[in-house]
């Protein structure tokens, strides 16, 4: 009954939204609606006059016709015609930028580069019915858009995305549906993170043993790790060479640059599991590690390690094209370098002051060995420690704090703070989430939404080194594909509109409706997404242990009304409406349901505040 009436009441938005404007996200620069429309049938044609929009046009027609039957065939002319599509460089625009001209006749698109015409494409989809992203065709004949004038071009040249795949491994087909969705919202950067303490990803030719052993561990832990309670199932999985061009070219072709990541020198347990002679002490057992957090076996910075990372690196230079490549340098523990003879006698040798220099170092030697090979290095906030490598880019995760010493430092930044861009976060912050490192974390989509990372603490020429942001998807307590596309989403379309959209163009009411549309088109492609905004949220302070607090209860549904109980019973439409903030106390219980009309939106969520 419940389902029934969710898809009664997801029905009525549809109809509610239908009518009104498709809405883009990420919202453009410009976008100018006419009470006109354009009608694209079998016999529009694609125009274009570089064969490079070729395979662009392709995926657009492909899509079109899967989800609608409609047949639009490429033709390569100069001349314009009616009832066409028609593709125009134009020398003016810059790399990403694009104009979508969509009047009663035709519609032109205007492109700088390839990037542009293909970024023209993806807010023309999203300007279809929503069916369109199905694949099961409606077999109609025509269908009419709406006439636009776009002008649009981003705010930031790195918009990306990180997929841990170390902590669980996602399969291939998953990540090229991940891609598609994360193309629609112009995203331009997939940070892949191959490599972990829990499992090696990535197949190396010259070091078999990394995928033979470190792409397997025996078990792996439930809920709060500390509690060392396991699951004792087997987890496994990496790509071969072949996996991992296949997703290289499928990102190629919808404008997104593949970064792998490699991490040294910790996080590193899953490769000296396979190859203990990279660790310091070489005559230890090692395995795979079952738990999370932060293990002391690192990589030891001897020329054997060093020959090793060169070696895996030399292979995937033939992988990946990208001019970056990240590093990891993240949460390394200096206890092996401590005790290891070797690890002591390098800091005196090289004249270093202690073990935060000795991890400078190492990363400077592995900066000189990619920049030779025409790669820059980004690394996590902690290469900050013990000096920055020469060319280094910075991932600002622990807040912005790293992003601003590297910005003072001219060095680029990409402006990641878990804060804002940490997507394992609870999206809730009530009883509803699944573990997610004790619900104290938690990072809905309004404050994704709202994330600015040109900080005050920079001035505006310092801004300069901010080339964009990140979201971040860490998959400890992801087992699924279906997990990841929850924790993804909506809050990737945030990010979106944050590394796209000028402040002055964003509008979070906006942005909402616009969810909603993209959730039918998500529907229609089969990808998940969090339920979270159909949901009640909970806001109030979840350091603080003194009370009373505040508690404020949101929802991003549009015209959902709030009800909750404080005396433990379920709450219904008859219980007392939320009207403005409570001040609760210790072990009080709140329970909270929204609804539109009667039907209730999303589950019950509940806070316990003890
Ligand atoms: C990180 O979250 N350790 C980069
Ligand atoms: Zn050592």
């Amino acid at each position: 009954m419940r389902f029934i009436l969710l898809t009664l009441l997801i029905f009525i938005q549809q109809v509610l939204f239908a009518s009104n404007q498709p809405r883009i996200i990420p919202e453009p620069a410009s976008i100018q609606y006419e009470a006109k429309s354009f009608t694209i049938g079998n016999k529009t044609l694609i125009a274009i006059t570089d064969s490079a929009i070729r395979p662009i046009a392709s995926l657009f027609s492909e899509r079109v016709q899967s989800g609608t039957g409609i047949r639009i065939k490429t033709i390569q002319q100069n001349r314009s015609g009616k009832n066409q599509i028609r593709f125009i460089h134009e020398e003016a625009l810059s790399e990403e930028a694009y104009e979508l001209n969509i009047s009663s006749k035709d519609i032109v698109i205007k492109y700088g580069s390839p990037a542009g015409a293909f970024y023209a494409t993806q807010t023309l989809l999203q300007l279809f019915p929503t069916t369109v992203f199905g694949s099961a065709p409606t077999k109609v004949s025509h269908i009419k858009l709406p006439c636009v004038s776009v002008k649009d071009t981003p705010r930031f040249a790195y918009r990306g995305i990180m997929l841990d795949t170390g902590r669980h491994f996602m399969p291939v087909d998953f990540i090229k549906r991940y891609l598609d969705v994360l193309a629609l919202c112009k995203i331009n950067r997939f940070h892949w993170h191959l490599t972990e303490d829990q499992g090696w990803r990535i197949e190396i030719k010259k070091y078999p043993l990394l995928t033979e052993i470190g792409s397997k561990r025996a078990r792996t832990v439930i809920g709060n790790w500390k509690d060392s309670i396991y699951d004792e199932i087997p987890h496994e999985g990496f790509y071969t060479q072949e996996d991992a061009r296949e997703i290289v070219r499928y990102a190629a072709e919808r404008f997104i640059t593949v970064i792998p990541e490699i991490e040294l020198p910790g996080h590193a347990l899953a490769a000296i599991a396979s190859y203990p002679e990279l660790s310091c002490f070489p005559e230890k057992e090692y395995k795979v590690g079952e738990r999370w957090g932060i293990f002391n076996e690192v990589f030891c910075p001897k020329p054997a390690t060093f020959e090793f990372l060169k070696g895996v690196f030399d292979e995937l230079f033939d992988i990946f094209p990208s001019e970056y490549y990240h590093i990891g340098g993240d949460e390394c523990p200096k206890e092996s370098w401590k005790s290891c003879a070797h690890c002591q006698q390098l800091i005196k040798d090289k004249g270093l002051k202690n073990e935060d220099e000795l991890q400078s170092y190492f990363i400077t030697e592995i900066e000189k060995y990619l920049n030779q090979h025409g790669k820059q290095i980004i690394g996590w906030d902690e290469i900050l420690e013990g000096g920055l490598a020469p060319n280094a880019t910075v991932m600002s995760w622990r807040g912005e704090a790293g992003g601003i010493a590297a910005a003072s430092q001219k060095h680029q930044v990409i402006m990641s703070p878990n804060t804002y861009c940490y997507f394992d976060y609870s999206q809730l912050g009530g009883e509803l989430d699944e573990y997610d490192f004790g619900r104290k974390r938690f990072l809905p989509l309004e404050t994704v939404y709202h994330y600015e990372p040109y900080t005050e603490k920079l001035t505006e020429e310092q801004h300069q080194f901010i080339i964009g942001v990140q979201g971040n998807v860490w998959t400890e307590y992801m087992k699924t594909p279906e997990r990841v596309a929850e924790q993804t989403f909506p809050r990737a379309f945030a990010l979106s509109e944050v590394g796209w959209t000028l402040s002055a163009n964003k509008n979070y009411d906006t942005f909402k409706t616009g969810v909603l549309q993209m959730f039918n088109r998500m529907s229609h492609w089969g990808m998940n997404y969090s339920q979270a905004f159909y949901e009640p949220i909970f806001y109030y302070d979840r350091r603080s242990s003194s009370y009373p607090k505040k508690l404020e209860i949101r929802i991003d549904l549009p015209n959902a009304e709030l009800f909750y109980t404080t005396d433990g019973t379920e709450p219904s439409r008859q219980s007392t409406p939320y009207k403005k903030p409570l001040e609760v106390n210790k072990g009080d219980l709140i329970k909270t349901a929204a609804f539109v009309g009667e039907v209730q939106t999303g589950r019950t969520n509940i806070v316990n505040l003890n």
